[in-house]
């Protein structure tokens, strides 16, 4: 199946979670309704909720309960996104003005902890110790995660630009990689598996989701701008340090070196600014040292579902893998 089919194949079940995201902002504070379906109704990808879906259908399970664990986890990424756009000054998201934008910090910051709890709540609904407790575990190391890099940032703002690929795994490893490894590992949970393959998919969702975010700090750099529904050179902008810096560090000479990192001091650089940058990516192969990275750790992903038979959810995971570094958005 193409990519595109997996979310057609899977469309009554991504329709029955829809449902219940709906109603989880059926509440009596209006805040909660605009805000929240500006950006839950807003057109992302529904990448989180179809490998909840996929992972529990490996194992046959079709009841109820995958819908809310779909719901939860896409709940739990739209608080993330509120609060990441807060924290990094988005002028734009999924092609559109982001919430803080049109509805000021406050709510949106509020809204973000009303979607983080309330999601916790439908976890607690599936009656699942196990289930409960790698969300709460997913959710503390998300903030984790993003409080780690914004320390990074605020060093780099003080021209301290040091950050090894190692602290960069870590960060990325909190704050998208394990939410990705909770929808599929839950997934399994719920569809009865047996610990061996239960850890498997929370392998394969932990490194799914470091490949993917590999791919989205590449795709800050080079992306086409109305595919992304993002600004093209924010993280740089915001002196968010990622792999394809990381490697351009290494192999850069210090002039080069400490040009980028005036560039970057200067908060506002222009396009030719970041037209410069892109064209020192290329030339010490940055970028595809970053795609590289992305590729051998999607290849372990990969190896996590070998004890599977084959299957329509099997081989629907092993596309979504290469479409994580194939997209453009
Ligand atoms: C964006 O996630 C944030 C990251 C973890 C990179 P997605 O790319 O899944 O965002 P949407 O939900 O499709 O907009
Ligand atoms: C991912 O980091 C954010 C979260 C996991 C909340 P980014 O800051 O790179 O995500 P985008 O690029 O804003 O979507
Ligand atoms: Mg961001
Ligand atoms: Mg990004």
């Amino acid at each position: 199946m193409i990519i595109e089919e997996i979310w057609g194949y899977y469309s009554e079940d991504l329709k029955l979670a829809e449902e219940k995201i709906k109603e989880s902002l059926d509440t009596v504070a209006p805040a909660i309704s605009m805000v929240g379906k500006h950006l839950l109704m807003g057109g992302g990808k529904r990448i989180r909720p179809i490998l909840a879906i996929l992972c529990s259908k490996l194992f046959g399970y079709n009841g109820e309960k995958t819908s809310i664990l779909a719901c939860s986890v896409e709940c739990i990424h739209t608080a993330s996104l509120l609060h990441d756009d807060v924290v990094d000054g988005a002028n734009i998201r999924r092609g559109r003005p982001p919430a803080h934008s049109l509805w000021g910090n406050q709510a949106v910051i509020l809204v973000g902890d009303y979607l983080y709890s309330n999601a916790l709540r439908l976890v607690n609904s599936l009656e699942s110790r196990k289930i409960m407790d790698v969300f709460s575990t997913a959710t503390a190391r998300m903030s984790e995660g993003e409080l780690i890099q914004l320390h990074k940032k605020d060093e780099c703002k003080k021209g301290n630009f040091k950050i090894s690929e190692e602290h960069y795994m870590r960060i990325i490893t909190g704050k998208t990689a394990i939410l990705m490894s909770a929808a599929c590992g839950s997934g399994a949970i719920i569809g009865n598996a047996t610990l061996e393959k239960e850890e498997a998919l929370f392998n394969f969702g932990l490194k799914l989701g470091m490949a993917f975010q590999i791919a989205d700090d590449i795709l800050d750099y080079m992306a086409e701008e109305k595919n992304l529904g993002k600004s093209l050179g924010k993280d740089l902008e915001e002196g968010k340090i990622t792999l394809p810096l990381i490697y351009f560090f290494q192999e850069a000479s210090h002039n080069e070196v400490e040009k980028v990192k005036t560039i970057i001091k200067s908060e506002n650089f222009s396009q030719s600014d970041l037209g410069y940058i892109l064209h020192l990516l290329n030339k010490y192969v940055s970028i595809e040292k970053s795609y590289e990275k992305a590729r051998i750790i999607l290849d372990e992903a990969k190896k996590e579902l070998a004890l599977f038979d084959d299957s329509v959810e099997k081989s629907s995971l092993l596309n979504i893998s290469d479409y994580v570094l194939r997209r453009k958005k």
